[in-house]
């Protein structure tokens, strides 16, 4: 990971914006990782890593089937709004780069990682992640890909999602780090876990929002605290607000108003051999 990507994550005013608006982890994702754990592992579960966890948008849900859950990212502004916001005693976090773990070989039942890999060297994070996975241990890898909006006026749809991809991807566009995010964007076609037990599960994930949640959550992207840093005067939500309102036909307030997102979720998951 070279320097510039270090420093995308490292601001603390980054990392609140995602404690208020990046999603939780849809839990069809958590339910089918478990599910896929327990065919060949006994429960209690042990250990699961959450490498890459901002500040615990995924850890969060893996708490209630494992002893610990140990959520590690590379910026210690996300770790430390991960601690500041967590109230679970059997979450920790700490600071660690994805292609060096501070965990014992085979210590670990479940690694995840979460919007994430697609930063990664991945040949160096899937070489840690076997190192410190037991045998028939899993790692599961997902992430959403891009959101478009649902409304039962089809024409209102189309319009609010132009809304939304015209700011993404047009407004944006020249702030992006394209080759990470082609990428993402791709579901990961162009990455495998390269375990004997490997699939790739799709899955569409839905989401009411308000605007407000909305706008808040492309204020997180690194594309948007990148434009923000760039052009510090520009305000480009309030027009975004006024556009949506206006594509609604309503003239309600934007953190009164409810939209429904709807994305496809792309997940690998792998399973290291019960016998090595
Ligand atoms: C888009 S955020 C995802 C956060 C969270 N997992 C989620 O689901 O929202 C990407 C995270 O990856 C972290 N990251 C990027 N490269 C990393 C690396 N090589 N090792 C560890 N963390 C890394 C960043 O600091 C950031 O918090």
């Amino acid at each position: 990971m070279n320097a510039a990507t270090r420093k995308q994550f490292a601001e603390a005013e980054h990392a609140t914006v995602y404690t208020k608006y990046r999603p939780k982890a849809d839990p069809k994702v958590l339910e089918t990782v478990i599910k896929y754990l327990k065919e060949k592992k006994q429960t209690p579960l042990n250990v699961a890593v959450d490498v890459a966890c901002g500040s615990g948008q995924s850890t969060v849900g893996l708490a209630p089937y494992f002893k610990k859950v140990i959520g590690y990212d590379i910026s210690a502004a996300q770790i430390n709004e991960g601690r500041r916001v967590n109230t679970l005693r059997n979450i920790e976090y700490a600071t660690a780069d994805a292609e060096n773990i501070p965990l014992p070989d085979k210590s670990v039942d479940l690694v995840t990682c979460s919007q994430a890999v697609h930063w990664f060297n991945f040949d160096a994070f899937f070489r840690e992640v076997d190192r410190i996975l037991t045998p028939n241990g899993v790692l599961a890898v997902y992430s959403r890909g891009d959101y478009v909006l649902v409304h039962e006026d089809a024409d209102v749809a189309k319009e609010l999602t132009k809304i939304y991809k015209d700011c993404t991807w047009k407004t944006l566009a020249a702030y992006w780090n394209d080759p990470v995010h082609a990428t993402r964007q791709n579901g990961y076609v162009d990455l495998a876990i390269p375990y004997p037990d490997f699939e790739r599960v799709t899955m569409e994930s839905q989401m009411d929002l308000t605007l407000t949640s909305l706008t808040g959550f492309i204020s997180s992207f690194t594309a948007y605290q990148r434009f923000h840093r760039e052009n510090p005067n520009d305000d480009i939500i309030t027009p975004l607000h006024t556009r949506f309102l206006q594509a609604l036909n309503v003239q309600t307030l934007p953190e009164e108003t409810t939209v429904t997102t709807s994305c496809p979720i792309f997940m690998m998951i792998g399973r290291k051999p019960g016998t090595i």
